[in-house]
């Protein structure tokens, strides 16, 4: 594996780099030793600042609307945590401020260039460790399985956060959908790996496509959701049109966009940050305010569109649903 020239902390904003000030001259250094890697995004790895007020918020008016099943919700049990009573965050900050380093690295860039990715028709294959391997089009998933609405909080490890209204489908009922084997132990999740549609794939800064994976347990939790939607419309492409994973308890790295393959393997599959630099970022990616990132705290984060922090709870304040995934694990260990 390849030494990363990108890391989230790398694209943190600003404020965030000005509150850790000790490690700001190491920050800057490794921004501009990678800075020509990053040549080819338009020289967004050094910009800090978003682009947020020039980026022209995309209409999301005009997506197609989704209609919700609530009645069926699979996750019935757990409906204090399906409705976050938290503000939501603006549909404008949703889809302007973005971590999706196929259209660059700048917070505004995938809403200023992922509107060329096609994501009609797409499908997603299913397969691995399944007794029924399935290749869904995107139309007919959405129609197989309930949508339902959840609003959850998203914590990125760049300790920032929001409030956002999903629209999507239960993880486990397609995993369940295809019979796993005995020997599925672990979901893996690849994105598509287009290098004309997604022009940060023509450069190196990460090992493209990107990929994530979760425990068998955790893509089963009632609480994992593929989303295909938000605020009531198909998802925008910044957002991770067509499909993307929601997994509320984690930071935000987990949740893969634009997925074209669900693999349930025997093995911990490989994934994208963990393989660029395994010591900042876990497999597990559990949102943990007691366990630092090395280079800046995780005990607080600024929710977009406050002015000030707030502190960060244990598996982002889902911790009643989902503390008993990892019981007597070592958090500090498997991070
Ligand atoms: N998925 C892909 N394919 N590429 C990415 O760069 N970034 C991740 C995650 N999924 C990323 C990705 C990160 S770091 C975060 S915080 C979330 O997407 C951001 O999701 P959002 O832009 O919809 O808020």
């Amino acid at each position: 594996m390849t030494e990363p020239k990108l890391r989230p902390s790398d694209i943190t904003p600003e404020e965030l780099v000005q509150a850790h000030k000790s490690s700001r001259r190491s920050f800057l250094k490794s921004a501009a030793l990678t800075a020509a890697g990053a040549a080819g995004f338009g020289g967004g790895l050094i910009t800090l600042s978003t682009k947020r007020g020039v980026v022209r918020p995309p209409d999301v008016s005009t997506l197609p609307a989704l209609s919700v099943t609530p009645a069926s919700s699979s996750a019935a049990p757990f409906a204090a945590s399906l409705a976050a009573d938290d503000e939501l965050t603006s549909v404008e900050d949703i889809t302007t401020y973005n971590n999706f380093s196929e259209f660059g690295l700048d917070k505004g860039d995938p809403a200023e260039n992922a509107g060329s990715l096609k994501v009609r028709p797409w499908s997603v294959v299913v397969d691995g460790e399944v007794e029924a391997p399935k290749t869904f089009d995107i139309d007919r998933l959405m129609s197989s399985f309930p949508l339902e609405e959840r609003v959850y909080r998203m914590r990125c490890v760049e300790a920032w956060s929001m409030v956002i209204p999903w629209l999507g489908l239960s993880l486990g009922a397609l995993i369940r959908s295809v019979n796993p084997t005995s020997r599925a132990k672990f979901v893996q999740f690849t994105t598509l790996l287009d290098r004309e549609q997604m022009p940060g794939q023509r450069t190196g800064v990460l090992d493209w496509p990107y990929r994530e994976g979760l425990r068998m347990d955790e893509a089963l939790h009632p609480l994992s959701l593929l989303a295909v939607g938000l605020y009531g419309r198909t998802l925008p492409n910044q957002n991770g049109a067509p499909i993307r994973l929601v997994v509320p308890w984690k930071y935000g790295f987990k949740g893969s966009k634009s997925i074209v393959r669900i693999t349930l393997t025997e093995k911990q599959p490989p994934t994208t940050w963990n393989s660029a630099a395994a010591s900042e970022y876990g497999f597990y990616a559990n949102v943990n305010p007691s366990v630092p990132h090395p280079r800046w705290s995780q005990a607080s984060e600024r929710r977009i569109g406050d002015l000030t922090r707030r502190p960060t709870l244990p598996f982002n304040g889902y911790a009643a649903d989902v503390a008993e995934l990892y019981a007597g694990m070592d958090l500090a260990k498997y991070f």
